[in-house]
Parts: C-alpha cells; structure tokens; sequence
C-alpha cells in the first residue's frame, strides 16, 4: 500500500493526471465514463477525446455537495500495489488540506507547468511535504507537449528543483518528464521522450521502496474513549500509533505514570493476542487505574514526553494572523487543551529557506515557535513519531482549524521553576481589608469614557474605604509596556501583560480596575479565564462612534480621520463588541457618576462582603 499526494496547483494538471491515472488503470465506473464522454465534446478543450480535468471537476463538484463518501481520498489498485491518494484540491485552501489530511502520506508528487517551471508555490508545497515527515517527492514536470518534449528544458527545471530540496532531508527525488493530458510517462513510458531513462509515474509508485516504521518503535496507544459498557467491563479505545502489544505487556499511563499490565485485547471481532500499529482495538488493563480520554498507554521503557511548554513547526491556514500572546485550543490525537504561542522565533522563508524574524504568521506560513499550556500534554517529537507528534490549532470561538503543528521537543525551562507556596494568601490578604477581590474590565472604544467613569468608580469605592487600584491603557503604556504600538500582535501583548499584572494585584487582595479598549474578544476572554470564579466583570462602555468622535477628548479621531494616525481602532483597526458583558453602560444616556453608582450596586453584597 502506498499513500501519496499530489500538490501544485489545478492549471498545472494535477486533475488531469489523477484522471487520467484512474482511467488508464481502469477504474472508472461507465456512467462516469460515459458522463465524462459527453462533458468532454460540450466542454472539453481536446476536441473529441477525454477531457480528464472535467472529470476531477465533477468529482469535486460531487464532493461540494458532499455526495460521494470517498471525500478526501482516492483508492486504487494495480497488480502490483494499492494506492489512496490524497485528492486534495484548491488553491489559496492548499496547505490547509496538505496539512490535515496527508500526514499520513508516504510519497509527494509535485507537479510543475514545464512552461512556468519551479514556482514558490512548487516550493513551498515541497518544503511542507518535508515537514510533514513525506520523505519520497516526484517531481512531474508536465505538458512537455507544450515544449515539444524539449529535453534540455526538462533538465533545467529538474536540476532547479534539486538544488532547492537538497537541505529538505528527501531520500529519493525522481523527476519524471510527463505529458498526463497525452498520457506520455504516465502508466507507460513515451516514444516521445526517447531522452528519458527513468520510470513512468505508475512504474514508479509502483516500485519505489517506503520503509515501514516497524513494530520495534516504542508503543503508543492515546486513549480516544473510555467503554464502560456494564459494572463488568472497563476498556480503553484507541489506535495503536506504534509499535505493538500483547496481553500481559506491562504498560504505563503517560500522564499519571500509574502502570499495570494488558489483560485483554478485545475488537469487534473477538480477542487479539497482539495489536500492532495502526489497529483499532479496546485494551483492557488488570488493574483499575484512573484513565481518561487524552492520556495515553505507553511502554513503560520507553516513554513519550509529558510537557505544558513545547517548541514546534507551525503551518499557518486561517486569514487571520497567528499572533504570540493570543488563546488557542490545541487538539492533539486526543487531547484538547487552551495554549499561547509564547514565542515566534522565525519564519520560514519557503523561497529561500532562510529563517526570517516576524512578529505574526499570515495565511500559508511556516514558522517555528514555543507554545505554552495550560496543562501538560504527552507527545513524541513528529520525527519519531508523525501521529503522537502532531497537533492542530483551533479558534476558540469558530472551532475553526487554524493550523497545524509538528512538535520538535519539550521546553524544560518551566521544569525547575516551581510555584512557592506562601503562608500568606491571597484570601489572607483580601481578608485583613475586609473585601473580596474583584477585577472589574472597562472596554470600549477610545473617547467612550471608560477612564471617567472608573475614575468615579475608585474614588467612589476609595471613600467606602475599599483598597483599589486602577490600571488604565495610556498610564500603562508609559511604563510597563511603553514597547508596544497599536499592531493587532502589540495589542494582544498589551492585554495579556495588563491581565496576569489585574491577577497579581487581585491576588494581592485588591479590587483591580481596569480601562483598556481591549478590543479583541479573545484576550478578553483570556483575561476572563486567568481570574477566579465571579471575580472578573467586564464592564462594556458602549457608546457609539459618532458620539466619541464627536467628542474627541484628545483630538484623536480628528487625526485618524485625516490619516494621521494608523491603526486606530474603529477606524482602521476593528473593535470586537463583548456579547455577554456583565454590566453594559449607555453614556448617552446617563452621566458618568451615576454610572459608577450603579456598577458599585452591581458589585454590592457580592463582592464586597469581607
Ligand atoms: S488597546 O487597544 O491596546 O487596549 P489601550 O487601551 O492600551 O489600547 O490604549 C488606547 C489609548 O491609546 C487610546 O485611549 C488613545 O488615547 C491612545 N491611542 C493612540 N493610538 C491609538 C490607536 N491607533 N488606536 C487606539 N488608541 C490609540
């Protein structure tokens, strides 16, 4: 069996050569020929003959409408192999179905036009393959019908490519020169390429050697569910993602490193004595030992890494930028856990190779970072193992898979830093000033009157004699966090720096009030999940933009109208509005200090009790 990929884009023939593929070995159904016999003489560039790319184009129409069942990938057969083929089609979308969907894949076929030759395109589908552990690449350079089969120019863009992959770590690079529209190289080699020595594209994937991961690897098995059936039966559902295992193997919970010993190997169709890589199986344990969904079985000799801070390879596909500091869900094979990208360290420049410093990943970007957990994960590097190494990123909000990640190795620097347990706590502290601590978060756009009105608010809660502190975005700005500008990336550090100072000071008992545009709803929501229950309110200043630039208190809007200034928020720069804020405030309609009133009343009984 042999899993590849096909990359480049649809003008380079990639519809065509799969087609073509699937007809030459004899594997389409007659009413897809017979459809694709019509289409062709209505809408086919070749005249009378096939036209392969309309055939694709069905398919993928098919596959919009979410008829067929084989969405993502291809079978077929020689008599000498098995193939899926990852179909994986559009453009700008690539390396987001490159990523996801071929982790698996052995081998890449890398279609270039021979009239356009290597494109960035050609280089970064070739360098992601390599990331994703594909360690066999074809390079089909196509339509040499176009060139007159011209040897000289297939030689060009052959040695190109061969000198960009050299550092990619491929163990085998065949470029094969291909007509996939005449068929020429195809299944067959061509009379048309008398120049060419090497195999037809079929005759290759049908013998090129993929060396097998091996039962030798380390065992691991990440829990996908827990089947508790009756009183009777406690089982683990999973895969087997390496190596093997057999009933009386000792095994080892990776989390909690709690171990016992496999009593029963069940699957649908009865027992197993042994299990080995890529088996779906229930593993049954001698002992009852506390295991959930995300952790994994392991071989006790051979552990993977259990880690909350990690350096990974990241490819980016969402429109929106990466940005260090903002939340994310990281989902492993099993496990789900919130993460911060703490660090980009470079990006990949996929033209040059050359690591380039950023600040935020866009649309279709490669880059290496640190990630920081909120709780530990159990992983292997993706060069040991590509399944218990990999992870995506997920939007908090859309369930949106924003990109994919290849775990290099554990960051140990959180290893020896322990949290000190202090004899004084924080309810100690909120105690001996009679008060509960609270984070009240004024957003809003700039001129809503957040400051005025938390300003109220503090001297309110100051002449009630609560000890309070009141953080507010120009004052911080001056000094914590005089680095940072008004980026979408700046603002996120902003905010996440402003919320762990709001946790120290509730920590230290106080009621911490903060005014901050905070326009973002995701670092809102950070600093929401940072606090204790009940202890964060988030106060939404809502006055409308007309209003704030009509009052202008600093002549803000009137530059940033006049262009003046960049990235002002409601302007140029969104402002995200909170949908379930705790308090919302109307300044058109009531004044500052009876709004700060009411947020008092708000507070109340609830967190001023001491
Ligand atoms: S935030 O977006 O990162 O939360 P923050 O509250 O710290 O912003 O700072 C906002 C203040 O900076 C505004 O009240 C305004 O006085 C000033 N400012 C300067 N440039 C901008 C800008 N481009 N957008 C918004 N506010 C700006």
């Amino acid at each position: 069996m042999l899993r590849f990929l096909t990359c480049g884009s649809v003008d380079d023939g990639k519809s065509t050569l799969i087609g073509r593929l699937l007809y030459d070995t004899k594997l389409l159904f007659e009413d897809q020929l017979a459809a694709l016999a019509i289409d062709s003489r209505k809408h086919g560039t070749n005249g009378e003959a096939l036209d392969f790319a309309l055939l694709m184009d069905g398919l993928e129409a098919e596959r919009e409408q979410g008829i067929t069942i084989d969405v993502a990938y291809r079978f077929f057969a020689t008599g000498k192999r098995k193939f899926i083929v990852a179909d994986t089609p559009g453009h700008e979308e690539y390396t987001r179905n490159m990523a996801t969907g071929a982790s698996t894949a052995d081998l890449a076929v890398v279609l270039v036009d021979v009239r356009r030759g290597i494109l960035t395109q050609t280089r970064r589908h070739s360098y992601i393959a390599s990331l994703l552990g594909i360690r066999h690449v074809v390079l089909a350079v196509n339509k040499l019908d176009l060139v007159d089969f011209d040897q000289a120019v297939f030689d060009q863009i052959a040695a190109d490519y061969r000198a960009f992959v050299a550092e990619l770590g491929f163990e085998t690079v065949t470029a094969i020169p291909l007509s996939a529209r005449f068929g020429d190289n195809v299944i067959a080699r061509s009379v048309n390429t008398p120049w060419y020595a090497g195999p037809s594209l079929l005759g290759h994937l049908e013998t090129v050697e993929i060396a097998g991961r091996g039962p030798d690897q380390p065992f691991r098995f990440p829990i996908q569910s827990v089947v508790r059936p009756n009183q009777d039966f406690r089982g683990f559902a999973g895969q087997v993602a390496g190596g093997r295992i057999a009933v009386g193997d000792p095994i080892v919970a990776a989390k909690s490193g709690k171990t016992s010993r496999i009593s029963r190997i069940v699957t649908k169709d009865g027992d197993l004595a042994e299990a080995v890589e890529g088996q779906a199986v229930t593993l049954v344990l001698a002992d009852e030992i506390e295991l959930s969904r995300g952790n994994m079985l392991v071989a006790p000799t051979d552990r993977p890494h259990v880690a909350d801070q990690l350096q990974a390879h990241l490819v980016w596909f969402d429109a929106r930028p990466l940005i260090p500091g903002r939340s994310y869900i990281l989902r492993t094979e099993t496990d789900t856990v919130s993460c911060t990208v703490t660090a980009l360290k470079h990006e990949v420049n996929v033209n040059t190779l050359a690591r380039d410093a950023a600040r935020s990943l866009a649309m279709n970007g490669v880059g290496v970072c640190n990630l920081s957990l909120q709780g530990p994960v159990a992983f292997d590097a993706y060069r040991d193992n590509r399944s218990t190494g990999n992870f995506i990123l997920i939007d908090r909000y859309t369930n949106a898979t924003l990109g994919a990640g290849m775990i290099d190795f554990p960051l140990r620097r959180a290893e020896n830093v322990h949290w000190q347990a202090m004899e004084v706590n924080k309810q100690a502290r909120a105690e001996i000033k009679g008060q509960r601590p609270a984070v009240l978060w004024f957003t809003g756009l700039s001129g809503s009157g957040k400051s005025t009105i938390a300003n109220s608010l503090e001297k309110l809660l100051h002449a009630e004699g609560r000890h309070t502190y009141m953080l507010d975005g120009d004052n911080v700005r001056h000094g914590l966090n005089r680095d940072l500008g008004f980026t979408e990336a700046d603002r996120v550090e902003n905010i996440r720096r402003v919320a762990e100072v709001a946790k120290l000071m509730a920590d230290a008992g106080l009621i911490v009030i903060v005014s901050f545009i905070s326009p973002f709803k995701a670092e809102r929501r950070l600093a929401r999940d940072m606090m204790e229950e009940d202890e964060f309110i988030e106060i939404f200043v809502d006055t409308p933009i007309d209003e704030c630039a009509r009052r202008d208190p600093k002549g803000l809007y009137k530059k940033a109208r006049e262009g003046k200034i960049a990235n002002f928020t409601g302007i140029s720069s969104p402002y995200e509005p909170p949908e379930n804020p705790e308090l919302r405030l109307d300044t058109l309609a009531e004044e500052p200090d009876d709004l700060a009133r009411r947020i008092a009343e708000f507070m109340g009984e609830r967190l001023m009790r001491g």
